[in-house]
């Protein structure tokens, strides 16, 4: 039986990018496979590792979301790396196999050292980080990652990592296939890639009041300055939005606005409405949640623990092949 595991880091309250580009995959696969879900606290102190003051409220926060859309501790397993020593102990042995150049030709790395700045991501450890990853996935012989396209590179970097390994020290590890998410990517407001460092996103918990106003600011087709103009929705920051939150009407809205017989205004009030009805039972679940801190801290304490047996076990059969299970 396939085993997926897959993580995120925690950068804090979670956006609808994350929903549609994850989440929404993360809880239908919990009804297929057995899944782990990890919080990536280590990978998240790659990047900011020069104020950590946010990361024990990010981590609170991204969790409460996972658990208000539907990530289930019953279904899943979810644990936050940092309890699980394991991982750092494996990407030690996988950072002593991994070769440099296979790390610094990986564009992942390339891209975000240039956005985030050559001199603070000039270190070990962020070059390091998909070894850490592949540890993460290892660790747990996990077959089936899911991860949005811009992971694939760190995916394809764990394979040849694995092979390598089991070429070394023989087939411990199956090697982990991508399940790449099929939904397509939601811009952020203004058309770019929805991220919190653009300031475009709309997050899980947005007030109804801030829904409102984030619609309301979003440009439409420009191409349209009059109501009996013809509209082009592909022209349109909202289209998107009515595609993936107002699925059974987007069609109409689509030949309405090609059609001049629907307004902007309306169009806008009506996505602004779908969207505080899609959210609504998900954002009651997240102020039941954040009104039990003790029920938080529990969900982590037993992932932890059923993950941590599935680690030590692995690790056991790894000190072995690498002859380093000293019997002396
Ligand atoms: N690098 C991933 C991201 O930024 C997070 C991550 C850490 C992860 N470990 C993982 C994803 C293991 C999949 C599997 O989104
Ligand atoms: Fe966009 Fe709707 Fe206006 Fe068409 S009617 S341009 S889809 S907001």
């Amino acid at each position: 039986m396939d085993r997926v595991l897959s993580g995120m880091r925690p950068t804090g309250r979670l956006h609808l990018g994350h929903f549609v580009g994850a989440l929404d995959n993360w809880r239908s696969l919990q009804d297929k496979y057995e899944c782990l879900y990890m919080i990536a606290d280590w990978h998240a102190l790659t990047t900011d590792y020069s104020d950590t003051s946010k990361i024990q409220e990010n981590v609170k926060d991204m969790l409460i979301d996972w658990l208000a859309v539907g990530i289930s501790p019953e279904k899943s397993t979810l644990f936050l790396q940092s309890d699980i020593p394991e991982h750092a102990e494996l990407h030690l042995l996988l950072s002593i196999i991994t070769p440099i150049s296979w790390l610094e030709r990986n564009p992942t790395y390339r891209e975000q050292k240039k956005e985030l700045g050559e001199e603070r991501l000039s270190t070990y450890g962020f070059l390091g980080y998909p070894v850490l990853q592949s540890a993460d996935i290892l660790i747990y012989k996990a077959t089936l990652v899911p991860v949005g396209e811009d992971q694939l590179p760190h995916l394809e970097l764990t394979r040849e990592i694995t092979r390598r390994f089991n070429y070394l020290y023989g087939e411990v590890f199956p090697v982990p296939a991508p399940l790449l998410t099929k939904t397509s990517r939601l811009p952020g407001i203004d058309g770019r890639k929805m991220s919190k460092s653009f300031d475009n996103c709309i997050y899980i918990s947005d007030s109804e009041k801030t829904l409102r106003e984030k619609v309301r600011h979003m440009i439409t087709d420009t191409e349209r300055p009059r109501l009996n103009d013809p509209g082009h929705p592909s022209n349109c920051r909202l289209f998107p939005f009515h595609t993936v939150f107002n699925a059974k009407r987007v069609s109409k809205i689509s030949i309405d606005c090609k059609e001049a017989k629907i307004g902007c205004t309306d169009c806008k009030e009506e996505l602004s409405h779908c969207l505080i009805e899609y959210l609504k039972d998900i954002q009651i679940r997240r102020h039941e949640l954040e009104a039990t801190p003790k029920l938080i801290i529990d969900i982590l304490e037993e992932g932890a623990e059923r993950a941590r047996k599935i680690a030590k076990q692995t690790m056991e059969e790894i000190r072995e092949a690498l002859k380093i299970s000293y019997k002396l």
